[in-house]
């Protein structure tokens, strides 16, 4: 199966949301990539509830990918209208008790998603590997767009797809941050399987959209 995109909303055109996201539904991609931040966990702010509930409108095939950047982020739920569909990624720093907010996601109707920051140690997903339907691999300190890869991200990929093989759960790990051109190949070839695309790639300067994402998916097949 190939790798799966999932373009970074908060890199596009933001004064033409509707449309760059009719643009991504008839490209077929997966999911849409759509950062939540409070300015607590991460000193940044992107889109509010409202808006992350809005994404959903011009939506018909694509899937909301919600990274949750925000300390106890249950109590946003609500407000983003969480559901069937919908992939939700919160923080294991961000969490006080992570297995009830996974849960919490989980009786929505939602796919769970544990979310691990680069200073977090990687086997700490184990604890989650039964809850969850993908691990966020943060390839960047979270919070802003246009940012250098973390170190020994790459080594933390390796050794997060081995952690999800061993354990025998039907689990996608998904990377985040500095997806550029020159690192996704790699990246799918370490075990990547959804492709947070930003603005080292799709939404870079180099290609129309287009044509980004049909390169996008030559790299990762
Ligand atoms: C970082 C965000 C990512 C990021 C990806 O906190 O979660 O979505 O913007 O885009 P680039 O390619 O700019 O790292
Ligand atoms: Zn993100």
């Amino acid at each position: 199966m190939r790798g799966l995109l999932s373009p970074s909303v908060m890199c596009a055109d933001l004064l033409h949301l509707a449309d760059e996201i009719e643009k991504l539904d008839k490209l077929g991609v997966e999911y849409l990539h759509i950062d939540f931040m409070d300015n607590k966990f991460v000193p940044n702010i992107t889109f509010d509830t409202n808006m992350v509930r809005s994404f959903k409108k011009p939506m018909r095939n694509i899937k909301r990918d919600i990274h949750i950047m925000a300390f106890e982020p249950q109590q946003y739920f609500d407000a983003m209208e969480i559901g069937e569909g919908d992939l939700v990624s919160v923080h294991f720093e961000a969490c006080k008790d992570v297995h009830a907010v996974l849960n919490d996601i989980k009786g929505r109707g939602a796919d769970p998603c544990i979310a691990i920051s680069p200073d977090t140690p990687v086997d700490t997903v184990k604890d989650f590997l039964d809850e969850v339907k993908a691990v966020l691999l943060m390839t960047v300190y979270p919070g802003f767009a246009g940012q250098p890869m973390a170190p020994k991200s790459m080594e933390r990929l390796s050794e997060l797809r081995k952690i999800v093989d061993d354990s025998c759960k039907d689990v996608k790990i998904e990377v985040d941050g500095h997806v550029s051109w020159d690192h996704c190949g790699e990246m799918r070839e370490r075990g990547a399987d959804i492709f947070v695309a930003g603005s080292s790639s799709v939404y870079g300067k180099d290609y129309p959209l287009d044509k980004a994402v049909e390169r996008f998916y030559t790299l990762v097949k």
